[in-house]
């Protein structure tokens, strides 16, 4: 079984992808369509968050209303510390649009029960009425969120071991060479439950793991490829980040 084929878009370059992205979440935001999103940290979605940030600004986008959830946070880094999830969403987001920080929700990473955080955040989205978009990076691995090759589909919100590869290309982050061992994030099953899902990549060190996801085996070695079980996905490339793919091509839609 090889899943559906998500809508591909393939831009020109980094900074149309990102600005291609932020329209179709404002849009949703504006349309009401999206009272609900999931929100993801990355390099990739600096400039996605800035042009959020913008749109507010300029008056064509008004965040008020949204409540978020993030997908993920390291455990046993506190929410000051300026490498944690929680500072990212406040320095890219929180502190320069009108998100209401009480409704901007990112897993607890030192709770002191981290099962029972994982089911408070489970809780807290499906009490939410569910994420209906849902933002989406991907690692170099496949991995969307934390949720590391070998995920299974259906997993939910959990601690997880972070694998060698996501430690060392978030070790810049770090420092003092602390690079956390685990993360919560929610599970693949979790971000398939959103109703719609818009995944940026950007850069040739994305184009194997989007190559993989669109073109590989259904697999959890790539927990992209379970985008294909969604209806509604919606991938936004760079040109380098699609520069692997070599299956039909009929549906991108070329912007270069
Ligand atoms: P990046 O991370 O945007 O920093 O490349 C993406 C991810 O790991 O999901």
């Amino acid at each position: 079984m090889s899943g559906r084929r998500p809508q591909l878009e393939v831009v020109a370059d980094a900074a149309t992808a990102a600005a291609r992205a932020a329209e179709l979440i404002a849009a949703r935001v504006v349309a009401g369509r999206a009272r609900v999103l999931g929100l993801a940290t990355g390099g990739t979605m600096v400039p996605l968050y800035a042009h959020l940030v913008a749109a507010v600004r300029a008056g064509r986008l008004s965040l008020s209303a949204v409540t978020s959830f993030n997908l993920d946070e390291y455990v046993g880094v506190a929410p000051q510390m300026p490498a944690s999830f929680h500072a990212y969403m406040r320095l890219h987001l929180l502190d320069e649009a009108d998100l209401d920080p009480a409704r901007a929700h990112v897993p607890d990473g030192m709770a002191p029960d981290l099962t029972a955080e994982a089911s408070r955040y489970e809780m807290a989205i499906t009490r939410a009425g569910g994420i209906d978009l849902q933002v989406l990076g991907i690692g170099a691995n496949g991995h969307i969120g934390f949720n590391e090759p070998g995920s299974d589909f259906g997993s939910r919100t959990r601690v997880l071991e972070l694998s060698e590869a996501t430690r060392r290309a978030n070790a810049a982050d770090f420092p003092d060479g602390a690079v956390p061992e685990r993360a919560l994030t929610m599970g693949i099953a979790t971000i398939l439950e959103a109703r719609e899902i818009v995944l940026l990549a950007i850069g040739a060190k994305k184009a194997a793991a989007i190559a993989a996801a669109i073109e590989g085996p259904l697999s959890p070695n790539c927990p992209a490829s379970a985008l294909r079980l969604h209806a509604q996905v919606r991938i936004i490339c760079d040109k380098a980040a699609a520069s692997q793919l070599d299956g039909p091509q009929a549906d991108i839609r070329r912007q270069a």
